[in-house]
């Protein structure tokens, strides 16, 4: 038996702090998908390939390894062996890991991909299209909303603890245009799945939301 929660929503609304929390208390494997996207898109960031070079996304597809753990209680993202858990979430990687994130081939890829980590466990699973495309089966659905200058606020925020040295406004530009690609793209665009449960997390704070989701996900357990 598996049980699976998918925590959909866009960026800067808590999700990744959240979905971290409540696997810890509710003893579920923590899978970020977004994270893998990142490392497609470091990948060819790397290797110079552009998100208009299918041919050369499709190779770095083939031989891409990706691994996600929890060391010490943090997060941990390996691309091929090396560890690049602050690398994948620098202002050059967040510019253009929508674009990639939109290719079909890099769809193709990645949903299978997570369907398999997913399959048979009991899991947390956050990203944009968990409730819609990966797991539409899912137990739990949940889906987190917020202000874009909310999530403008937080992304700077976490910037400048990070040193990251981006103005509110160059963030809040790259937060907006990132979300049109996101809900304006052919395939597996972020929406909200039609049974998931909204939660605006605007006024509310990361305790409050955890709590929140976990009484839904502890009654569902209890049928
Ligand atoms: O959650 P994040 O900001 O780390 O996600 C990085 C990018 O990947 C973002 O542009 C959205 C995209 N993404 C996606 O298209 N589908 C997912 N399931 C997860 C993330």
């Amino acid at each position: 038996m598996s049980f699976v929660v998918a925590i959909d929503g866009p960026a800067g609304t808590g999700k990744g702090t959240i979905t971290k929390i409540l696997a810890e208390r509710e003893n579920l494997l923590n899978i970020d998908t977004g994270a893998m996207y990142r490392c497609v898109a470091l990948e060819c960031l790397n290797k110079n390939i552009s998100s208009k070079e299918e041919d050369k996304i499709k190779e770095v597809l083939e031989n891409i390894d990706i691994k996600l753990e929890i060391i010490d209680g943090n997060k941990k993202v390996f691309l091929n062996g090396k560890d690049v858990s602050s690398e994948i979430r620098t202002p050059e990687v967040d510019d253009v890991v929508a674009v990639f994130a939109a290719l079909k081939c890099v769809r193709d890829k990645m949903t299978p991909i997570q369907r398999k980590i997913g399959e048979g466990k009991d899991v947390i699973m956050e990203g944009r299209d968990i409730g819609t495309v990966v797991f539409p089966d899912a137990d739990v659905k949940i889906y987190l909303d917020c202000s874009l200058e909310e999530r403008a606020k937080r992304r700077y925020d976490q910037n400048k603890e990070k040193g990251i040295d981006e103005s509110y406004e160059e963030v809040l530009a790259s937060i907006i245009e990132r979300h049109k690609l996101e809900t304006e793209r052919e395939i597996a665009p972020l929406v909200k799945a039609d049974d998931a449960t909204l939660v605006d997390t605007t006024n509310m704070t990361i305790e409050e939301v955890v709590n929140y989701i976990e009484k839904i996900i502890n009654k569902k357990r209890m049928k």
